[in-house]
């Protein structure tokens, strides 16, 4: 996609950090943008800083978690700017502590928001995308956390694969439809996302973990250093201009994720070990892949 003007844009968590700086730089570009955000705070305030910059913006309360809800935003979009062209799943939560204090709710509150919303967004709208054939672009929020994890923010990485994986699946899912899908990895960003805990409900709130003011002071101290989100928007425009799927523009990740791969190339037996194997594998690989497309085709057109 080259020209953002007159697009429609859905992103969630758009009243805050990460989503309102895409807000900012999409709506800036002219594109009508919906912002999608649990927390009526951040809607009110994202709301009025975009009009006053003169953007076309709708907000719509809504938790992505909730299915039905979902479907209602996407109706009400259509309703008020017409169908979407771009989507951008945004929202997400974080909590760290030592993984094995983990409850269920924890899991199920992370993995509901961070994995589940992304999920929900796709379902809400790539139908839609697709009926309406004007293709578009979408890009899922994951993080750096995305390729690597550790105890603290354990779940949280785990959602985060979760949505890279799923990312790149529907990005070759969706090329024939003319819509580009991207994933953004970022490091830190400078946001709210230290708060996440305000948005954590009732019904998945005991927790393995203790979250105190003091922990949520220290979260802002580091994100306050993190990258402007509009920096971060900018990025991503540029990124969808030329359909580019991973978006991670920090410097510092190039040592880390190089240590990772290394890691895994790493134990990788040679080619010569095992020559007879690998012909044998490609074949019945090769076979089956030939015989899927032909059931493919008859099942599903
Ligand atoms: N801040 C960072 O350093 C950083 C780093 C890597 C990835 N990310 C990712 O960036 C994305 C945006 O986060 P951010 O840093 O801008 O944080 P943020 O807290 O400033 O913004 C997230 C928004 O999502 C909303 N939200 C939370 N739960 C929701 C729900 N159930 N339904 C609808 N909205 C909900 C919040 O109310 C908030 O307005 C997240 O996916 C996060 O994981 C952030």
């Amino acid at each position: 996609m080259e020209d953002f003007n007159g697009k429609v844009a859905f992103i969630t968590g758009g009243a805050s950090g990460a989503g309102l700086g895409q807000a900012k730089v999409f709506g800036g570009a002219g594109c009508k943008v919906v912002i999608a955000d649990i927390r009526q705070d951040h809607l009110d305030q994202a709301a009025a800083q975009l009009k006053e910059r003169g953007i076309a913006v709708h907000p719509i309360r809504l938790d992505i978690t909730d299915r039905a809800a979902f479907a209602r935003a996407a109706d009400e979009t259509e309703r008020v700017f017409g169908p979407v062209q771009l989507l951008f799943n945004t929202a997400g939560v974080s909590i760290f502590g030592p993984l094995e204090r983990a409850t269920y709710d924890d899991y199920d509150w992370i993995m509901g928001v961070n994995f589940g919303g992304v999920v929900n967004g796709m379902q809400s709208f790539v139908p839609r995308m697709i009926a309406h054939g004007q293709g578009g672009h979408i890009v899922n929020t994951a993080s750096l956390g995305a390729f690597m994890a550790g105890s603290g923010p354990g779940i949280y990485c785990a959602s985060k694969f979760a949505v890279h994986g799923l990312t790149m699946a529907m990005r070759d899912a969706l090329a024939k439809y003319d819509i580009g899908v991207s994933v953004l990895c970022p490091a830190n960003i400078k946001t709210n996302i230290a708060e996440s805990i305000k948005t954590r409900p009732a019904h998945l709130s005991h927790s393995g973990y203790t979250v105190d003011e003091d922990e949520i002071r220290a979260l802002h101290e580091i994100y306050s250093q993190g990258m402007e989100p509009e920096e971060l928007a900018r990025h991503v425009m540029a990124a969808i201009r030329v359909n580019q799927f991973y978006i991670l523009p920090y410097p510092e990740a190039r040592e880390a994720l190089e240590k990772v791969f290394q890691q895994v190339l790493d134990v990788i037996p040679p080619l010569e070990t095992d020559p007879e194997g690998i012909a044998k594998r490609a074949t019945a690989m090769a076979r089956y892949i030939a015989a899927r497309q032909v059931q493919d085709k008859a099942k599903y057109g």
